[in-house]
């Protein structure tokens, strides 16, 4: 990536070098009639895109969907345990709510950048209701989907060089969100043998000066974790402590099964919740993945600072999603109770035929919609004439081999893992499992 040393063929002259999270960047100085300029090396033309979003990987669980929609497309019979999406419809009322929407002319013009009045006032009013956590409305920005709350708040805290700590196995897309933001991930492994959870000595071990943020995922993708209270409490008290912000995401916390329970971390810990931004969305509670529609809710000098950047970056999230988002917040549970009981169904029964493989072990899934086996018995042996020795290597395998799709765990931090998501209906997660039980047994 280093032009030149010294100058340039345009007659800059080297100046310095500085190393930022994306990289070295040099500066370049020209004292052209007497004007004394500078410019750092992408500006120069040198690269056509920026090394902060050339490093940015593509969305792994995206990209094994997307591989198994273009083989079905091409007539194969795949079955896709990749996306982490509901495959129920939208819930009617919440339909019928956007369809009404659309009619009215309010909708066709831009709102406010940080969201419709009253859907932020139903959020609260939300917040309150599920996880007992009292925030006023100017507490809440409405986003483009849980994800991109999940950037902003990223963007909102960390200054180039904060430190985030990462537990994983993590959502493939929070390294990503925090380099974009200029901070700098620090994961912390965990395994099955752990369920999946960070301890706050494995917190403590790698806190320095520079950690601002610590992430909080539970129930968890991928892993399908569900930190009880009283662990969220222990966690929320160290970050009050060491004065670390947390960032809990929230986002299936209807999802849970069994006598687990969510619990969100700022009714636990009231003291942390002037350095907690929580990350929610409809997209899984009720089965609006492609509605889009987010929120984060926070201090309110984060959620103000967080509302600025959005009126640049997006302006209003569409009128219309936000009126299907605020039918579904502010409208009756029964549906996500039915999803709920079918999920919990598909879990258990998802786990059932997995760990009926001699070579797969799985913890059970406690909560979203994932289970996330251990594969690693059926790496270095022959699978149907090919071997695979990772689980990236299997899970292409294993697609090519069984029409079988699932994310590697390379892709969560956690190679030696695969993500299984059981959000879709029982016959498909009998018949993929199956298929690759009999790959397994070939
Ligand atoms: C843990 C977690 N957070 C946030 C999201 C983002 O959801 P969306 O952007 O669809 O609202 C997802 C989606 O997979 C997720 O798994």
């Amino acid at each position: 990536m280093v032009i030149a040393e010294g100058s340039t063929p345009q007659g800059w002259q080297a100046a310095s070098a500085t190393t930022t999270p994306w990289g070295e960047h040099f500066i370049y100085e020209s004292d052209v009639g007497g004007v004394k300029c500078c410019k750092c090396w992408q500006s120069m033309g040198v690269n056509r895109v920026s090394s902060r979003l050339a490093s940015i990987a593509p969305s792994a669980t995206l990209a094994v969907d997307s591989k198994a929609k273009a083989l079905k497309a091409q007539g194969e019979n795949v079955i896709g345990f990749g996306a982490g999406e509901p495959d129920f419809p939208t819930p009617a009322h919440i339909v019928d709510a956007a369809a009404a929407a659309c009619h009215e002319v309010k909708n066709h013009r831009y709102s406010p950048a940080g969201g419709l009045p009253e859907l932020r006032e139903a959020i609260a009013a939300k917040t309150m209701r599920d996880s007992s956590f009292e925030i006023s409305s100017d507490q809440v920005l409405v986003t483009n989907g849980g994800k991109h709350a999940v950037y902003t708040a990223f963007a909102a805290l960390c200054d180039p060089g904060d430190e985030v700590i990462c537990p994983a196995p993590y959502w493939t897309t929070y390294p990503e969100a925090i380099v974009l933001a200029g901070g700098v991930p620090v994961v912390i492994e965990t395994d099955d043998a752990a369920g999946f959870k960070v301890t706050v000595d494995q917190l403590e071990a790698v806190r320095t000066p520079r950690t601002k943020v610590l992430l909080f995922v539970s129930p968890d993708n991928p892993s399908g974790a569900v930190y009880t209270p009283d662990e969220i409490a222990e966690i929320g008290r160290w970050a009050v402590e060491h004065g670390v912000w947390v960032l809990t995401d929230e986002i299936y916390e209807h999802l849970v099964y069994g006598d687990n329970e969510f619990a969100s971390m700022p009714t636990l810990v009231p003291e942390v919740a002037n350095q907690c931004v929580v990350v929610n969305g409809v997209a899984k509670t009720y089965a609006m993945t492609g509605w889009r529609v987010g929120w984060m809710v926070g201090p309110t000098d984060v959620i103000k600072a967080a509302t600025n950047f959005q009126s640049h970056a997006t302006s209003n999230v569409a009128n219309v999603a936000q009126q299907a988002a605020l039918a579904a917040v502010a409208g009756p549970l029964d549906d996500v109770a039915m999803m709920r009981v079918a999920f919990e169904r598909r879990g258990t029964e998802m786990h059932r035929l997995l760990t009926a493989i001699p070579e797969v072990t799985c913890i059970e899934p406690q909560g979203a919609f994932y289970c996330f086996p251990n594969v690693t018995g059926l790496l270095g042996r022959p699978l149907g004439g090919a071997v695979a020795n990772t689980t990236l290597e299997l899970a292409d395998l294993v697609l090519t081999e069984a029409k079988v799709a699932f994310v590697p765990g390379e892709a969560f931090g956690a190679p030696g893992y695969a993500r299984f998501s059981f959000a879709l209906g029982d016959d498909d997660i009998a018949e993929g499992i199956s298929r690759i039980a009999d790959l397994a047994a070939r």
